[in-house]
């Protein structure tokens, strides 16, 4: 789990957004986290501190001089422990105490008394957050090294619309996890390919497979935890965007092989590398109909014509100046050769075969790596620690000396 053996002190002041600070709890914990609450006395008024205590199993503290605290030193006993801090959310009034270094009561003194990093998600009506004071201390704080995180743009409690929303619980929880993850993608740009294609028959039948997307987006997601900017062309599938990543929608293998050429064509986001997860299909139905096919009175089925589409990883990586490809593969049988020869003849670096042929919409998974200097196996684990482990082979392999100092 990303956030496992992480303690972190949860601080929540007073803003109607504090409810969202449940919810949040409970997400880090699900990633492993353990989650101290610390509360300020407005805070209480928007939701009790019980509420916390119950999702934590952790005392929740508001007061400085809680009889709790050995020695009446909260700020050292408290922060001493945390891996970080999170203000969920920060309102207008302690984001400008915190950029004044004020102490006045137990959140803020823990702050100013930390030596751990402070993240903190702003939530405040969208004038406050316009306002010269706010801008001045948010400016202040980036300066100082306070991670801001948001806020978004949307409905506001007050009735209004505009900036000052508290980002989601959800992506709340994805960009602390990426605050843990080590950032060995950082500047590079990554380029995806997942999920099954779509071959249309007619206009309401089509050809396609049992790719669910879910090890191509969880590698998108792990490539942006890490750092990268990522770009994800997806075949069919409902699943949801993963936080940062840009996503573009296509549906057979010839529109997914042209939004791949054109992505690598924008001269402002050159591909470090293009890693090809989507089930392609290998045939499209050249005599597709516009309209839709009847039963005939004579019984006889249609005769669909089949052409073959283009192979877009052997077309990426046999482009000059390519850039690190990454292909996969689902064998049935001799896993090692069969892969190998299908490295060779997609002209690849690294292959990433599945094994065992049952991996089609699973959580989890087991790999084999296939390079050029054997092959070696990740275990089975979930698809997204599987994504994040594959996230560093690769971010290892483009450091390795002898790649160009370019980024390609
Ligand atoms: N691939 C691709 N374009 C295609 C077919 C496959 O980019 N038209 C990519 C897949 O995304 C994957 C790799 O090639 O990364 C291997 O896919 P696979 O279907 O195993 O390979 P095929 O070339 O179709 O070989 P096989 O004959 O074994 O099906």
């Amino acid at each position: 789990m990303e956030l496992a053996n992480r303690h972190l002190l949860l601080g929540i002041t007073g803003g109607v957004a504090a409810y969202k600070a449940a919810e949040l709890a409970r997400e880090l914990q699900r990633r492993g986290a353990t989650v101290q609450v610390v509360m300020t006395e407005a805070a209480t008024r928007f939701i009790g501190p019980p509420t916390f205590q119950a999702l934590t199993g952790q005392p929740v503290f508001t007061d400085q001089w809680d009889p709790r605290i050995d020695n009446n030193m909260a700020h050292i006993e408290l922060t001493r422990r945390a891996d970080a801090i999170l203000i969920v959310p920060a309102s207008a009034d302690f984001l400008a105490k915190l950029a004044h270094g004020l102490a006045d009561d137990l959140l803020s003194t823990l702050c100013l008394a930390r030596n751990c990093p402070l993240l903190v998600a702003p939530a405040m009506n969208r004038e406050m957050w316009a306002q010269a004071p706010t801008r001045r201390n948010i400016a202040q704080l980036q300066a100082d090294g306070v991670r801001v995180l948001g806020p978004g743009s949307g409905d506001q409690a007050c009735g209004e619309t505009g900036m000052g929303r508290m980002l989601e619980p959800a992506e709340l929880a994805e960009d602390i996890a990426a605050h843990f993850t080590a950032q060995r993608l950082a500047g590079r740009q990554v380029l995806i390919t997942a999920g099954p294609t779509f071959e249309p028959i007619d206009p309401v039948r089509g050809i396609t497979n049992l790719s669910s997307g879910k090890m191509g987006f969880a590698i998108a997601r792990a490539c942006r935890q890490a750092g990268a900017t990522v770009t994800l062309i997806a075949g069919p599938t409902a699943l949801p965007t993963p936080r940062g990543v840009a996503r573009v929608d296509v549906r057979t293998a010839r529109q997914m092989h042209d939004a791949v050429m054109l992505s690598l064509a924008d001269a402002n986001a050159l591909a470090d590398v293009f890693i090809s997860v989507a089930a392609v299909a290998d045939w499209r139905v050249a005599n597709a109909s516009a309209s839709k096919l009847k039963k005939s009175d004579d019984g006889q089925p249609p005769q669909l014509v089949f052409a073959q589409n283009p192979d877009i990883l052997a077309t990426v990586a046999a482009r000059a100046n390519a850039p690190y490809c990454v292909g996969f593969a689902a064998e049935s049988e001799d896993l090692e050769r069969h892969g190998q020869e299908k490295r060779a003849r997609k002209g690849v670096p690294l292959l990433v075969a599945n094994i065992g042929h049952e991996t089609f919409g699973r959580d989890d998974n087991e790999l084999l790596l296939i390079d050029a200097q054997g092959s070696h196996r990740l275990p089975r684990a979930s698809k997204t620690e599987l994504a994040a482990r594959l996230v560093q082979e690769i971010a290892g392999r483009l450091a390795e000396p002898g790649r160009s100092s370019a980024s390609r």
